[in-house]
């Protein structure tokens, strides 16, 4: 066959980096069918659904049985309501945004990779270590990349110094997946004038914002001038539970080239995308509401207190690590000075433990390793016990 296929994919590792573990965990499993293995791995969350949220799901659900209140395509930004209640949102944090700014769609994922289409041949600025999606949906595009290097001396929160002022797209996440490092306020202030000052973008994704308990920005909103140069995504996932409801939002400003990109991404999204259903909108209007946003908030807390536990057992094993505090994710230091790979091995066929492996998130990431608090308090119990005895056999 002499068809032509979009070459660049094969420039990407063979398999997705949580396809990969799970290939590899399910292995394992097969091989040691006795062995309760516990996942600290992937950032999936434990807690069902809040009640409000599923009351509202359930009853837009009936609807669609009844003539009389069935709904056919849903608008293709999303419902004015869920819009409203997401301004209203961010009205909480001062940050003042119009319902066509605003594009609800099923993932932060299929937000952040589909962003690229609508972009050019810029140069693509990605800190790393990072959530793999956006250097993959960037080598998909056959983009220029530069990779920021995130370490410990710069508490794995890269800035712009020494970079030349060219057109660029920025990719920012805070609190940061994988490391839950937070940029400040300043810190995010000098990205923003950066921005403006190249005539960049920044592609700022929140996705854990719920997470911040310090004093540390929510949206990149927040920092003067960001309108002028920033979008944001963000979701329901993290927030309410939402991993298998699927509903996110994209924040595209007028500002950026006086409309054309909120017009041009509003395009893209009404040609490929037929909008989010009802009774899911409903559920994420339920979540917003004040009840709703109490249990995220319970749920929220729940899960902190497990990335306590966790950050307990590092302490007392004196292992360096960030993230935690304002986060569901907890990037430590393998010991010993083993791969991430490496440990990723040690750690399931000796404790049953699943984490991900640092590398996965870039070549900066190796050595270190993401451990999340999003299971359930027995399973982090049970695991905490189990590393605390590992790390003790290690040394
Ligand atoms: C993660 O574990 O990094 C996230 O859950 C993955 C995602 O949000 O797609």
């Amino acid at each position: 066959m002499n068809m032509k296929i979009n070459e660049n994919f094969l420039n990407l590792s063979e398999n997705f980096l949580f396809s990969l573990i799970a290939k590899k965990v399910k292995q394992y499993k097969e091989a040691n069918p006795t062995k309760e293995v516990i996942s600290l791995g992937i950032g999936d969350v434990s807690l069902p659904l809040s009640k409000v949220v599923v009351d509202a799901l359930v009853k837009a659900s009936l609807e669609m049985g009844v003539k009389e209140t069935f709904r056919g395509y849903p608008p293709e930004f999303g419902y004015n309501f869920v819009k409203d209640a997401i301004r209203k949102y961010y009205l909480k944090n001062s940050v003042d945004l119009s319902l066509d700014e605003i594009f609800v769609c099923d993932g932060a994922k299929s937000d952040l990779g589909n962003m690229v289409e609508i972009l050019g041949d810029n140069r693509i600025i990605i800190p790393d270590p990072v959530y793999p999606v956006y250097v993959d949906s960037n080598m998909m595009a056959g983009r220029n990349i530069l990779l920021l290097e995130g370490n410990k001396s710069n508490g794995f929160l890269p800035m712009p110094d020494g970079l030349t002022l060219e057109e660029s797209v920025i990719y920012l996440c805070s609190p940061n997946n994988p490391t839950g490092a937070v940029y400040s306020k300043e810190q995010l202030k000098v990205w923003v004038d950066f921005a403006i000052k190249s005539k960049s973008l920044i592609i700022f994704d929140s996705a854990y914002e719920a997470f911040i308990r310090g004093n540390y920005p929510h949206s990149i909103f927040e920092i003067e001038g960001a309108r002028k140069c920033a979008v944001e995504i963000s979701s329901f996932s993290k927030l309410a539970g939402f991993t298998g409801l699927r509903c996110s939002y994209s924040i595209v400003p007028k500002d950026i080239l006086d409309g054309v990109f909120n017009r041009i991404w509003g395009r893209r999204q009404a040609t490929k995308f037929n909008g989010v259903a009802w009774p899911v909108q409903k559920a994420a209007e339920a979540a917003l509401s004040s009840e709703g946003l109490k249990a995220c908030e319970n749920n929220i807390n729940y899960y902190l207190y497990n990335a306590l536990m966790i950050e307990e057992v590092l302490k007392k094993n004196d292992i360096y690590y960030t993230g935690g505090t304002n986060s569901p994710y907890i990037w430590m230091k393998c010991p010993n000075n083993m791969s991430s790979w490496d440990f990723f091995d040690k750690l399931l066929t000796e404790a049953n433990i699943v984490g991900t492996p640092g590398v996965g998130f870039g070549k900066s990431g190796d050595g270190y390793f993401r451990l999340t608090s999003f299971s359930t308090r027995e399973k982090t119990i049970e695991a905490c016990k189990r590393l605390d005895k590992f790390f003790k056999e290690m040394k």
